[in-house]
């Protein structure tokens, strides 16, 4: 049932508001500024005995995971990064007994995943699931962890869900922040941006007729190039694959800083560039590689905070919280791909050549 959208697509970005008040729900604790995660099975010795965090996935949910990687470096001062689970499995990587491994996924049936997961506990490790499909064999074979409550999601271009691993990212970052050394004050900042984020998407997605005109506009380019750096830096490969998966035009990520170590050569008129500019101490760095594309004729959609002068257009995305600000800037580029695909008559929910899970080697 599409509930009146013509896509499961549409109906999912359209639910996200919904899904991330459910995954915040009955967890916040205001007393002590923190988060409550029961299924975590991680008490908090154990918890501030983590001197690492690795995330594996796959696709989108290995994209939300470097987003988390952040949020858990920034809110709980451990080291964390992300690697596709994939990748991870077949490099006999080594494996620490002081790491807390956490496998991400929407279905929780990705082999890949499954199988580093099977790796890493075969070897002693503690890995937690942050998973969608409840009673999945990823939820099942982890040592405990948290679901993400987006609800089903049936399209095969992952979007609410996306969201929603983002904001349990950040509820786990808060909660291992809190138990270390995270002040009580930025606990309560960070558990205040968490509860406007449902009114900030709602008011995000009124502005998809604006979206829908631009990307009317992109349709037409054979390539696009998305940038950002540090935290708009994931939401750049995310946006990228969106846009790939379901209108097919070529997508390419980089990070911004990197732009001038090669991928400058690009830019020209007929490739457009995606630049990710939140509001944040990076803002000038960002106007400045604005500039350097903007000297080379190309043209710029930005997704920003306030109205950006080099850019040809601007999305602006309501502010947050510094941290929080990744999970608001992916929904418009959510939009952006969606529509562009619709504006080329593509096949939406499930897009050639993929499927929902991917439950081979
Ligand atoms: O179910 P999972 O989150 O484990 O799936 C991982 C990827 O296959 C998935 O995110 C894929 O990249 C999607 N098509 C993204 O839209």
């Amino acid at each position: 049932d599409m509930g009146g959208h013509d896509t499961y697509m549409h109906k999912e970005i359209h639910e996200q508001a919904e899904a991330v008040d459910r995954v915040l729900r009955g967890r916040i604790d205001d007393r002590f500024s923190t988060v409550h995660l029961g299924g975590l099975n991680l008490d908090a010795r154990d918890a501030r005995a983590v001197r690492r965090v690795k995330i594996l996935g796959c696709g989108t949910s290995y994209h939300a995971g470097q987003i988390g990687a952040q949020m858990i470096e920034e809110l709980a001062r451990i080291p964390a990064d992300a690697e596709p689970a994939s990748e991870f499995r077949y490099r006999n990587a080594v494996v620490d007994p002081d790491t807390l491994y956490i496998a991400v996924s929407q279905s929780g049936e990705t082999y890949d995943v499954l199988a580093a997961v099977q790796e890493l506990k075969r070897k002693g490790a503690r890995v937690l699931g942050i998973v969608n499909v409840v009673g999945s064999a990823i939820a099942r074979e982890a040592d405990g962890g948290m679901y993400v409550h987006a609800g089903p999601e049936v399209c095969v271009v992952s979007t609410k869900c996306f969201t929603n691993t983002c904001v349990a990212f950040a509820l786990l970052a808060l909660h291992l922040g809190r138990t270390r050394d995270l002040s009580v004050r930025d606990g309560k900042r960070i558990i205040e941006g968490l509860r406007k984020l449902p009114a900030q998407i709602s008011e995000m997605l009124e502005q998809e007729e604006d979206i829908r005109k631009l990307a009317a506009q992109y349709a037409e380019a054979r390539s696009m190039l998305f940038i950002g750096r540090v935290r708009g830096y994931p939401v750049a490969r995310e946006a990228s694959l969106k846009l790939k998966e379901v209108s097919y035009i070529h997508a390419e990520a980089y990070p911004a800083s990197e732009l001038k170590h090669g991928p400058l050569a690009l830019i020209e008129p007929a490739l457009p560039t995606v630049a990710i500019v939140p509001d944040d101490d990076l803002l000038e760095k960002n106007r400045a590689a604005m500039e350097e594309i903007k000297a080379r004729s190309g043209q710029i959609l930005a997704v920003a905070h306030q109205e950006q002068e080099k850019a040809d257009h601007t999305i602006v995305v309501p502010k947050n919280e510094d941290e929080l600000d990744p999970i608001l800037m992916g929904i418009p580029l959510q939009l952006l791909a969606y529509h562009t695909a619709l504006a080329l008559g593509r096949d939406i929910d499930k897009p050639r050549n993929l499927a929902k899970s991917v439950t081979v080697e």
